[in-house]
């Protein structure tokens, strides 16, 4: 972990984040981690799926477990609509118990208590966090990741184009295609154009939205 630099920052909205010191890079946007994953995963991917589908329930895999904070938002998720979510999520560089104590996420004990499980849960397994969530967090890339089920909604919240392009390459795109059912999608804050041509030629119907806190714009692709 010390030879990546993680440091604990607080974000816009309050909320923590990470910096990645030897990337000079955030975990979220700086304007605000809770309000940036609420709306690009939470309400563009997780909601968005529940209009969709009568199914109760829905299957997510992240790119980047990180913080844990979209997998803590979506068990919230989930337990608001009564839904269970099967969260599967790859990581190859876990954040460390000294950290995440800190994190902010839960405003009460129990929202707390939830966040800790997550980061607790064992790698590589299925763990019951809820009987509203289950949680799979493999400790690999999402290069190495052998999928062995697909899924409906796709958090791909890598860390920026510019600082780690392969990971947006056209390969591992093509690689979440597959994983994603029909009619499911991939949702990310990131709206680079030659990241587009790549979902696009992967094989996804690509949507710019607007963007969160203030960005411009944001991408979900969907498996038609
Ligand atoms: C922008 S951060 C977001 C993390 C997390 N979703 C969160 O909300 O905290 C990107 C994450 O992707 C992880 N990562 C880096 N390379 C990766 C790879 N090749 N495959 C999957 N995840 C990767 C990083 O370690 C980091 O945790």
């Amino acid at each position: 972990m010390t030879n990546h630099r993680l440091k604990l920052i607080t974000t816009q909205d309050g909320s923590h984040s990470l910096m990645r010191e030897d990337m000079n890079e955030t975990y979220h946007s700086f304007h605000g981690a809770v309000g940036e994953s609420s709306y690009v995963f939470i309400e563009k991917g997780l909601e968005w799926c529940h209009q969709q589908e009568s199914s109760k329930e829905i299957g997510v895999f992240e790119v980047g477990f990180g913080t844990g904070l979209n997998a803590y938002l979506a068990a919230k998720f989930a337990m608001e609509k009564k839904y269970h979510i099967t969260f599967y999520s790859v990581e190859p560089i876990p954040v460390s118990a000294d950290l995440y104590a800190q994190f902010n996420y839960g405003k009460t004990s129990e929202d707390q208590a939830l966040l800790q499980k997550l980061h607790e849960a064992k790698w590589g397994e299925l763990a019951v966090v809820h009987s509203h969530f289950s949680l799979a967090k493999h400790e690999t890339t999402l290069e190495a990741f052998h999928a062995s089920r697909s899924f409906d909604v796709i958090f791909f919240d890598a860390f920026a184009p510019n600082k780690q392009s392969e990971v947006w390459s056209l390969k591992n795109l093509q690689k979440c295609f597959d994983m994603t059912n029909m009619g499911g999608c991939l949702t990310t804050y990131c709206a680079q154009g030659q990241f587009k041509r790549n979902l696009a030629a992967a094989g996804y119907e690509v949507e710019t939205l607007k963007g969160a806190m203030g960005k411009k714009e944001m991408v979900r692709g969907i498996r038609k």
